[in-house]
């Protein structure tokens, strides 16, 4: 099975001159289509850094990152921009824009892809809410949502446009259990509907049971899983 991404003999670099610092270090990984991932690991041990080379928020500096078949590493803004459109993210803060309702920051997954008529936007938006249980909420604005509902709204805008790749950042970590849980059911039920590969960090050890598979990064070099989990 072709790989959606691929990485080989990755190294990361922050800073310049005598400040410049090697955070990433030989990494490998294969995902292939649908599976889900998860990465844990302690803080400051690269996994953020790690998944927003995956998404193209920064360039790829040395070794090789193929992400749906386009190498990024060495790539330019104009390549990386075309790469975005094709993930959804859902950060650990949800990131919603607050002077925005519910449906038009969904909306804001959809901008993108030029495709997609006003209307058509709407109606998708409206479609995706429904799906996270928010259908009665579309005008409500961030303040007036809890924090799941919040959350809930971000995984609605991050898979809103379909995307093929899902990055998510400790997306329970301002959640209580339970809606944890719920945000988290909800992303893997979507993906296998949706067929997307989704990586996941985090902390949250409530939640590995929805993994395929579990990687573990400690300063900057990603390891199998060190414990069975399950
Ligand atoms: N923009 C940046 N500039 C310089 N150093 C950074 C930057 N982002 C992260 N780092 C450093 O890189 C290392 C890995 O950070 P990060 O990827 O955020 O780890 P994690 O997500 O696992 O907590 C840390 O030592 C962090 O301080
Ligand atoms: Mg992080």
């Amino acid at each position: 099975m072709q790989s959606v991404i691929s990485v080989q003999n990755l190294n990361h670099y922050f800073g310049k001159g005598q400040l410049r610092k090697q955070v990433l270090f030989d990494i490998n990984l294969e995902i292939n289509a649908g599976e889900i991932i998860i990465m844990t690991g302690p803080s400051g041990s690269g996994k953020t850094t790690l998944l927003t080379l995956v998404g193209g928020l920064r360039s790829a500096q040395e070794g090789s990152l193929r992400v749906l078949g386009r190498e990024l590493c060495g790539a330019n803004a104009g390549q990386l921009t075309l790469a975005r459109r094709n993930h959804g993210y859902i950060f650990q803060a949800h990131n919603l824009h607050g002077s925005l309702t519910a449906l038009q920051n969904v909306r804001m997954g959809l901008e993108l892809h030029k495709s997609v008529t006003p209307e058509q936007m709407k109606k998708r938006s409206a479609e995706m809410l429904d799906l996270v249980g928010l259908g009665n909420r579309l005008n409500y604005y961030p303040d007036d949502l809890s924090g799941g509902q919040k959350q809930r709204v971000a995984i609605a805008r991050a898979l809103v446009s379909q995307p093929k790749i899902v990055l998510a950042d400790e997306p329970t970590a301002a959640l209580d259990s339970k809606s944890g849980r719920d945000v988290v059911n909800l992303m893997h039920n979507l993906a296998k509907e949706q067929d997307c590969t989704i990586l996941l960090v985090t902390h949250d050890n409530r939640i590995l049971d929805i993994a395929d598979r579990i990687v573990y990064m400690e300063d900057g070099k990603l390891a199998k899983a060190p414990v069975a989990v399950g």
